[in-house]
């Protein structure tokens, strides 16, 4: 059996980008206070789950996962097992009930208080950290990140949006911008640890909006881009009610900003988004579509899409189909969609779509948007891509995998190439989720 140094920790992070960013803030945390990172679960004394709540499933995931340590705990003496993030927040106490694993709760307004939650947990209690602190930005905490080429930092937290289906509202409450300030000493830090990629993230960046001077998102996108020329920049997400020219003009204008939004439009139908409280039409996200294209001409576009919302109807989902054909997104992330309990959608409209019919207008989705991405990757055969290398490809290490600017994966003959390198790869072949080719 491994020892498990009782000072040692561990965090398992489930979920977004901000969870990732918070996983961060949470080893700095922990490291101030004297524990230090274990190299495995299996070896670590302290075991952190960070987690999401945004889908059904998502949740299912973590339940399924801390089955495993009830057996876990009788074997290793002593091992604290937390869970924070988004879940705990959302379910509060309830969680315990889940599993007598667990052994404190934290919520993510309150890593500040963890050290003395593994303290609490150690001299028999359940001790629990649950509320909101809507001027919690965790400024002054370094963030120790993972990997040394790109970075997450986040610009806000929280989300005042209330869109009907999401919970994000309910697990992090209150919108906040960090200090234009703060995001700017930790991009000069990223530049000067040698950082290749920074990606300024928040649940809604379009409506950062700096506490301190009142400054915008693009002028902040804009300074960050000067400030790390050598990097890349990119920023997510973007919500179509919010995304203004003025940005778009930014992303064109500076040579180092990626040029690929993110812009989530969740279905194809005015009557579902405006169910889903999302404050556009179709007509209006087409319009920032077309905008942002004759702006920044072969922008990579990407976006999200929930089947089965409450309401939706065959022509509902044939919209969404339509959508889908004629904008022709480089990348979409969908779902189904699952009742949140405490959702606006969850306490106002009827869950009406069959599991089978979500499911299978889901599959329809998946299965036209895998045939437009894979027609896009097969034109891209033959052309010249940016590609920066992030690590050594799964199968072999004679081989790069990387992503050129709008996010594209591209696996590539490595050639004396290393992870952090920017390449210009020849591209010879393509599945519809990886490029392939050799250095130019
Ligand atoms: N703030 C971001 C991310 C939100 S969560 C945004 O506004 O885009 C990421 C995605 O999860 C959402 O865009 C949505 O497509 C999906 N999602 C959120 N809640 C969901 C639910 N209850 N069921 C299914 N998908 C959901
Ligand atoms: Fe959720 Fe909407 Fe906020 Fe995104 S913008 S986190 S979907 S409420
Ligand atoms: Fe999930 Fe929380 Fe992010 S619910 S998507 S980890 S904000």
């Amino acid at each position: 059996m491994t020892t498990r140094g009782s000072n040692t920790f561990y965090i398992h992070t489930f979920g977004c980008q901000m969870n990732q960013a918070d996983s961060a803030i949470i080893t700095a945390l922990l490291q101030q206070a004297g524990y230090t990172p274990a190299e495995s679960e299996e070896s670590a004394g302290i075991i952190l789950l960070n987690t999401c709540a945004v889908r059904e499933n998502a949740v299912d995931r973590i339940e399924n996962y801390l089955q495993h340590f009830q057996g876990l705990k009788k074997r290793a003496k002593g091992l604290v097992v937390g869970v924070a993030g988004c879940i705990p927040q959302y379910q509060r106490e309830e969680m315990f009930s889940i599993s007598p694993a667990i052994d404190f709760l934290a919520g993510p307004d309150t890593y500040r208080t963890l050290p003395s939650l593994i303290e609490q947990s150690r001299t028999g209690g359940k001790p629990t950290s649950l509320e909101f602190n809507s001027a919690e930005t965790y400024e002054g905490i370094d963030p120790v990140r993972q990997g040394d080429i790109s970075a997450f930092v986040p610009v806000m937290r929280g989300c005042n949006n209330m869109c009907a289906y999401c919970v994000v509202p309910f697990t992090r409450g209150r919108e906040r911008s960090h200090p234009f300030s703060a995001v700017m000493g930790e991009v000069e830090k990223l530049v000067a640890s040698g950082y290749r990629e920074i990606t300024l993230i928040g649940q809604n960046v379009n409506s950062y909006h700096d506490p301190e001077q009142g400054m915008n998102f693009a002028s902040l996108l804009d300074l960050v881009s000067r400030t790390a020329p050598e990097a890349r920049i990119r920023f997510t997400t973007s919500h179509p009610k919010d995304i203004s020219e003025a940005l778009v003009r930014t992303i064109a204008d500076r040579p180092n900003i990626c040029h690929h939004i993110h812009l989530p439009v969740q279905s194809g139908s005015t009557k579902i988004v405006g169910r889903m409280n999302r404050g556009y039409t179709i007509e209006e996200y087409r319009e920032k579509i077309a905008m942002i294209r004759s702006i920044i001409p072969g922008v990579a576009l990407s976006t999200d899409i929930i089947a089965g919302f409450c309401g939706e109807q065959e022509e509902d989902h044939q919209a969404t189909l339509k959508l889908l054909s004629d904008i022709r997104f480089d990348l979409a992330y969908m779902f189904f969609y699952s009742t949140r309990p405490g959702t606006l959608a969850a306490r106002t409209l009827e869950d009406d779509v069959p599991e089978a019919v979500k499911k299978q207008r889901l599959q329809e989705i998946i299965d036209l948007q895998n045939s437009i991405s894979a027609e896009l990757f097969q034109q891209s055969i033959g052309s010249v891509v940016e590609v920066l290398a992030e690590s050594e490809s799964k199968r072999s290490t004679g081989q790069l995998m990387g992503r050129t600017a709008g996010n594209r994966a591209v696996v590539f003959d490595r050639e004396g190439y290393q992870p952090g390198d920017l390449v210009k790869v020849l591209i010879s072949a393509a599945t519809s989720a990886t490029l392939t080719g050799r250095p130019e």
